[in-house]
C-alpha cells in the first residue's frame, strides 16, 4: 500500500493546504495529515482544534487520514510506514526553507523522500499567518479558508470587528 504524509502546523488549514491534500491523495491509497504539536510556535489554535478542522475539511476525501503528532515528521512518517513526505510549494520563499528540511530530513530517514507539489496559481499566495492577520483586522476571509474554519476564527477574532469592518 503506497503512503504518504502531509505534515504542518495547519494553523489553520486554508484552501492552498486543502488544493495540496486533494491532490496528493490522487497519487498515494493513503495520505495521512499530520498536524504538528511544534512547541516553538506560538499557534491561534491548539492542536486537537487544528486536527479537527483538517477533519471536518476532508471530510469524503478517499484515503486521507488526520493526526497530531510530536517529535519528528520522519518519526511520524515510519510509524504510519510512509516512504514520502509530501510538501506544498508557494513561491521561490517557501524552496530554501523547504529544501533545507528536505535534506535534513534525508540525512535522518534516506529511505523517505520528500515530494515537492507547486500549488495551484490561485492560491499561491495564501498563508495561515496571513490570514490570521486579516482576520484580527476585521478583513473577510472566509473565501480562503474551509467554512470550519470561518466558525473558529470568528469565534477568536470576534464576529462584530469581522463584520463591521468589511461592511463599512
Ligand atoms: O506548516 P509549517 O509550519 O511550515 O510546518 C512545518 C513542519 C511542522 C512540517 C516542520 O516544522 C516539522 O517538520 N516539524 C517537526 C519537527 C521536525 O521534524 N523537525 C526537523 C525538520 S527538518
Amino acid at each position: 500500500m503506497s503512503v504518504a504524509i502531509y505534515p504542518g502546523s495547519f494553523d489553520p488549514i486554508h484552501r492552498g493546504h486543502l488544493d495540496i491534500i486533494v491532490r496528493a491523495a490522487r497519487l498515494f491509497e493513503v495520505l495521512v495529515v499530520g498536524v504538528a504539536h511544534n512547541p516553538t510556535k506560538q499557534p491561534l489554535f491548539g492542536p486537537e482544534e487544528r486536527a479537527e478542522m483538517v477533519r471536518e475539511a476532508v471530510e469524503g476525501i478517499t484515503g486521507v487520514r488526520v493526526e497530531t503528532f510530536e517529535g519528528l515528521t520522519v518519526a511520524f512518517a515510519r510509524r504510519h510506514g510512509a516512504r514520502v513526505i509530501i510538501k506544498g510549494l508557494r513561491a521561490t520563499m517557501d524552496f530554501d526553507a523547504e529544501m533545507k528540511m528536505a535534506m535534513m530530513n534525508r540525512r535522518l530517514a534516506p529511505e523517505i523522500e520528500t515530494l515537492f507539489l507547486p500549488t495551484s496559481p490561485e492560491y499561491a499566495d495564501l498563508s495561515s499567518s496571513l490570514i490570521k492577520e486579516v482576520a484580527r483586522l476585521g478583513g473577510d476571509v472566509s473565501a480562503l479558508v474551509p467554512p470550519a474554519v470561518v466558525e473558529r476564527l470568528v469565534a477568536k477574532v470576534g464576529r462584530s470587528v469581522w463584520t463591521a469592518s468589511w461592511n463599512s
